[in-house]
């Protein structure tokens, strides 16, 4: 059982709580590169429960800071964006992107102390679309993470970021949940949905899998498994990459480029980043184009305000019970929710803003959920007594040649050695040219 106290490790995520630690030793998308335009309007950015805001410069750099000025804490989002810096409208303070002050507007040049002033300015950095941050000690920063989908060409990667009002971890927990995709998700089909060459068939077949885990050196690995063809198994492999990152088996494993983080803005709301590699959702992560009702990937998005909270919501909501169709539940989908991941934002929100975890009871099905728990756990009480950090948040290495997906093997093969086989068939080097030997 997930005690009080242990939840309370694992959904803080603030400066100082052992799980804020462990998170501010990584890098973490941030915005999407789009949403900041040089000389453009300064964005409201909350990382961590850190309010900050995040500009372009006139030279297309990218500032991430504390959102107050260092003067009189007047917040720099109200700044001018203007000539490779942000100035503070009260006084004219002004600041480049690593926050050097340069320039104190209200200060005679004989008492001006502006070398002795900086903006808490974090390290940022841009790939493939993506704006990342690392909030952690700016004196140790380590490479981006290898994580495929952010290797692929901004060209060929569709990028969603999804706000949820609700704790990270239900995020993420979602995703090490494979035995819900059969039920809330394919609930109202059965077989006959699939083509004869579609082993996905087997999810709606048995909708009881059972389990096999593997630790990593990048964190976590899990395959549901359940009978496939004569001689087969069905195996759907997951991947729990620290300390926000999985890679659901949506697809086929030869498509699946597909990972989706989790990333805290405070501890009552999470930004979704997913990175899909193009036609990922079209191999076979489409349950609509099946015919299954609801099994859409389209939700539209209010339009992004100003506010602290106020980028990428859904239209779809708590407010108005996700478009509930309780006639379509009755006849025709399982839940009366249109869209897969319309239909998780309502559990998860469901369950309360930082869910209680002292009240679950807990199933076979959910080991992987409570294995990751535990290393979360262990991971942040050893950062906390010694300082010692996992390999991943030094190794960025750990991350390459990771991916998730679902595929069928001989009964008589060891569920990794069948993994290994698969994985060694990608072409990797058209998904990640960097990685390209
Ligand atoms: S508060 Fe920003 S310059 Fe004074
Ligand atoms: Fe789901």
């Amino acid at each position: 059982m997930t005690t009080k106290a242990k939840n309370e490790i694992l959904t803080r995520t603030g400066a100082g709580t052992p799980m804020g630690e462990l998170m501010r030793q990584y890098w973490m998308p941030a915005a999407k590169s789009d949403e900041l335009t040089a000389d453009g309007d300064p964005v409201r950015l909350k990382l961590l429960g850190e309010k900050l805001i995040a500009f372009r410069d006139s030279s297309g750099r990218v500032g991430i800071m504390d959102h107050r000025c260092p003067h009189r804490c007047a917040s720099l989002f109200f700044g001018r964006n203007e000539e490779d810096g942000i100035r503070c409208v009260y006084h004219g303070w002004k600041f480049d992107v690593e926050g050097n002050c340069l320039d104190m507007a209200n200060v005679p040049p004989h008492q001006d102390f502006k070398h002795k002033v900086k903006a808490k300015a974090y390290k940022s950095a841009e790939r493939n679309g993506v704006v990342w941050v690392f909030m952690g000690d700016q004196d140790s920063v380590p490479e981006l993470p290898m994580v495929e989908s952010t290797l692929v060409p901004e060209e060929q990667l569709e990028i969603r970021f999804t706000m949820r009002e609700c704790n990270w971890l239900q995020g993420v927990e979602g995703e090490l949940d494979t035995s819900h995709v059969g039920i809330m998700h394919f609930g109202s089909v059965g077989t006959e949905v699939f083509d004869d060459d579609d082993y996905q068939r087997h999810v709606v077949a048995n909708r009881a899998p059972e389990y096999k885990l593997q630790e990593t050196d990048y964190g976590y690995m899990y395959a549901g498994y359940r009978p496939g063809d004569a001689g087969e198994v069905y195996y759907r492999f997951g991947q729990f990459l620290f300390p926000f990152w999985t890679m659901p088996p949506i697809n086929t494993i030869e498509t699946n480029v597909l990972t989706r983080a989790y990333v805290p803005i405070d501890d009552e709301n999470m930004m979704i980043v997913s990175l899909v590699k193009d036609g990922a959702y079209v191999n076979g992560a489409n349950a609509a184009a099946r015919g299954v009702v609801g099994g859409t990937q389209n939700y539209p998005y209010l339009p992004n305000s100003t506010d602290w909270l106020g980028r990428w919501r859904l239209k779809l909501n708590r407010d108005n019970d996700y478009g509930i169709d309780r006639e379509v539940q009755r006849t025709e989908s399982y839940t009366g929710i249109e869209g897969v991941q319309m239909q998780d934002q309502a559990v998860q929100e469901s369950m309360g803003t930082v869910l209680d975890r002292s009240l679950e009871h807990l199933a076979p099905s959910d080991q992987m959920i409570t294995t990751v728990r535990r290393m979360l756990i262990r991971a942040a009480g050893d950062l906390e007594k010694s300082g010692a950090v996992p390999k991943s948040a030094t190794d960025h290495t750990l991350y390459d040649r990771v991916r998730g997906g679902h595929f069928s093997a001989g009964e008589a093969q060891d569920w990794l050695q069948a993994y290994g086989e698969r994985v060694a068939l990608h072409p990797w080097e058209q998904v990640m040219p960097q990685a390209a030997e």
